[in-house]
């Protein structure tokens, strides 16, 4: 496993937003892996272990060096990685070693962490939409933050989690990010100013905001314009005898997919710039709670060719068709959002590539996920060949639908 030298701060941390805090030096065994490629243990374990369905591999090493990236990036900054991106016990041990919180999304999550050994008080309830009766439960269980979005929430918190600490997410554009999230999480600056107050009022300890800034955000400005209005709210509530110390920074840090994507160092410069020009002198507390960024370009998903066809003999567009699809762990391909890389055992044989489709295995004329966004593949490519699918590990393994057409959820294996 990879260690952080022993500068490498990556606790929990309250300091102004401004103090730039010296980065330490970091010197990580073995040395970086090459972003976005498989790595050669994932290489290696696809070569030695042949599989009849899809396989997601999971690099370990490339967590950890992920996430000591982005706290090295970001060290005044608490990391809660986010839960649901990928939940694999492995993962969940690694980073809780390595130091990380955890943002988990439902009382099932809860429970995934608690059976990791991870303590009660280094997880955040992250999700808006929760039942009171699993907020009664990370409650008893010892979680103490917790995020809302509307005023009925907040009385479920009030009964189920009396005391407890609470921060309210606010609304992003979402501009800029390959996967948005805007409208469904959320509320308005004003009304999240009015839920701070009733907190208060409930018993609760209003303590901050939280925004997500989209997922895969490529616009490293996307911080500045919402901790804009939210040091403006803060100053807000400061006027009415309402002292918030806390912001959620959210996630958006990127994988590399088909566009390049800047560095952590360049998404962490970018932040503490913004908190530094938004905050001044102001003690806060800042938390993130990336997902994607951390194991996205650790996984590679190994699939088949099943079909290789053409609608019209005339048309120059084939069909290719693998054993895995929308169904079975692609879900992000929904709209064409995320573009992965693919790279092919007939790639090099022969410089000749050409239009194609690709499509998944199942009887759903939904199951296509790249029809416009001109991918390419060797002319020569046929059924039974190999395509990996390269920085899928984010958001797959827990897309895959369980026995849709017959077909097994995806398999994962953590090396
Ligand atoms: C509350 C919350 N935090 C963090 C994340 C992780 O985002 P990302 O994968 O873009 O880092 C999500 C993603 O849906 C989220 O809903």
């Amino acid at each position: 496993m990879l260690q952080p030298d022993s500068g490498v701060d990556v606790r929990f941390v309250r300091s102004p937003a401004n103090l730039r805090v010296t980065r330490p030096t970091l010197s990580l065994v073995p040395s970086a892996p090459q972003r976005g490629e498989a790595s050669e243990k994932i290489r290696r374990f696809f070569a030695e272990t042949p599989h009849d369905h899809p396989v997601l591999a999971m690099d370990l090493d490339i967590v950890d060096w992920n996430y000591l990236q982005l706290a090295w990036a970001l060290p005044e900054t608490a990391i809660y990685y986010a839960v649901k991106a990928n939940p694999a016990r492995e993962i969940l041990m690694r980073l809780a070693a390595l130091g990380s919180r955890f943002d988990v999304a439902s009382r099932g999550e809860v429970e995934l962490c608690l059976s990791c050994g991870i303590d009660a008080s280094r997880l955040s309830f992250g999700n808006t939409i929760k039942k009171e009766r699993d907020i009664a439960f990370a409650h008893a269980a010892g979680v103490s933050l917790f995020s809302v979005d509307a005023d009925e929430e907040l009385e479920k918190i009030a009964r189920a989690a009396p005391g407890a600490d609470v921060f309210v997410r606010i609304l992003t554009k979402g501009e800029g990010a390959e996967w948005p999230l805007s409208r469904k999480f959320g509320c308005t600056p004003e009304m999240a100013e009015e839920l701070l107050f009733r907190a208060r009022e409930l018993g609760l300890n209003p303590r901050g905001v939280s925004f997500h800034v989209g997922s895969q955000q490529a616009d490293l400005s996307a911080w500045d314009a919402v901790l804009a209005e939210v040091a403006a709210m803060f100053e807000r509530l400061d006027r009415k005898g309402i002292h918030l110390d806390l912001v959620n920074l959210g996630g958006g840090f990127p994988a590399k997919y088909r566009n390049d994507v800047r560095g952590a160092e360049a998404y962490g410069d970018a932040i503490r710039d913004a908190l530094a020009r938004r905050f001044g002198n102001r003690e806060i507390t800042t938390i993130a709670e990336p997902g994607r960024g951390l194991v996205g370009d650790a996984g590679v998903i190994r699939s088949e060719v099943v079909l290789v066809s053409r609608k019209d003999a005339s048309e120059d567009v084939r069909w290719v068709f693998l054993d895995i699809g929308m169904f079975s762990g692609l879900a992000e391909t929904m709209g064409e959002a995320i573009k992965y890389r693919l790279e092919t055992s007939r790639d090099g044989e022969s410089a000749e590539t050409g239009r194609v489709v690709l499509a998944g295995p199942s009887c759903d004329s939904a199951d296509v996920m790249y029809e416009h966004a001109d991918y390419r593949l060797p002319v020569s490519l046929t059924a039974g060949d190999e395509v990996l699918i390269l920085s899928t590990g984010a958001y797959t393994s827990t897309y895959s639908s369980v026995g849709f057409n017959g077909f097994p959820p995806l398999e994962m294996v953590c090396l």
